[in-house]
């Protein structure tokens, strides 16, 4: 398989972020996850921060325009020559069309689509407990993957916060959109058979071992393909 560009799907709290950082690291691939791009802006007090900062926090989506533009760049770029992984993006029938014209423009196509399929209970569990690193970002969870300090990220020694949209009525209104806006392209890109489905439930590690075994899969696929 000559180049690897993967998105992962799944609503929020699903692990997209857990696993995202794992595969950067096994993979060797740009990942780009929308949300920790939006809330770096936010830190940094930019204009595209300052506009998305009242969506995020109503836990609605930042409009499409803003996001399309921000991914095409980086999915354009030297960087992302081997692949890419995208995470939180695409995550509505315009930017799903968006993103399929890009990589058309630049003769590429998706390799697969991972959904971290979850239930909404085990969703408001999860979101309940995280904590986030205050500078980059990085995941943990009171009971599932506690920090070796408590409130200390193991990473980098920052503080841990609650996010602003894990409030629960803010979790609440989160699922809502995501199984109004989002939930859509489940269907969408199995009828283009680029779904995968991997069971989100699981524990971390077992849900890195089946994203493994899915990608050992598609590369088998890819070379039976030539
Ligand atoms: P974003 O940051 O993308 O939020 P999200 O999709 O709601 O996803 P989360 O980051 O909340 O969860 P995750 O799936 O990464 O799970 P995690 O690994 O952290 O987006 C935030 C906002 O930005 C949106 O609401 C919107 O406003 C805006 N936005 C972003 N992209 C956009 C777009 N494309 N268009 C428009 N607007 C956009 O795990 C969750 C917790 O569970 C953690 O504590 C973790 O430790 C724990 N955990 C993970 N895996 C497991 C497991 N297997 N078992 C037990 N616990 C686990």
């Amino acid at each position: 398989m000559s180049e690897l560009n993967l998105v992962l799907l799944g609503p929020p709290g699903s692990g997209k972020g857990t696993q995202g950082e794992r595969l950067q690291d096994e993979l060797e691939l740009p990942y780009w996850a929308t949300g920790d791009i939006l809330r770096a802006a936010v830190r940094e007090g930019t204009e595209l921060g300052l506009a998305a900062k009242e969506y995020m926090d109503r836990g609605d989506l930042v409009p499409d325009e803003v996001i399309v533009g921000m991914i095409g760049e980086r999915i354009a770029s030297p960087e992302a020559d081997d692949g890419f992984i995208l995470d939180g993006f695409p995550r509505t029938a315009p930017q799903a069309e968006a993103l399929a014209a890009k990589l058309s423009d630049l003769g590429r196509e998706l390799t697969a689509v991972l959904l971290i399929d979850v239930g909404d209970a085990e969703v408001e569990r999860r979101l309940g407990g995280r904590r986030t690193c205050a500078e980059q970002g990085h995941v943990f969870h009171v009971e599932f993957n506690p920090p070796r300090e408590d409130g200390v990220c193991d990473v980098d020694g920052s503080e841990l916060v609650v996010r602003d949209d894990d409030k629960p009525e803010v979790i609440r209104h989160r699922l809502q959109q995501y199984h109004a806006k989002t939930a859509p392209l489940v269907e969408h890109y199995d009828g283009q058979s680029l779904l995968r489905r991997i069971d989100g439930a699981a524990p971390p590690d077992a849900v890195a071992d089946e994203i493994r075994r899915t990608l050992a899969t598609l590369r088998l696929e890819a070379d039976e393909a030539i």
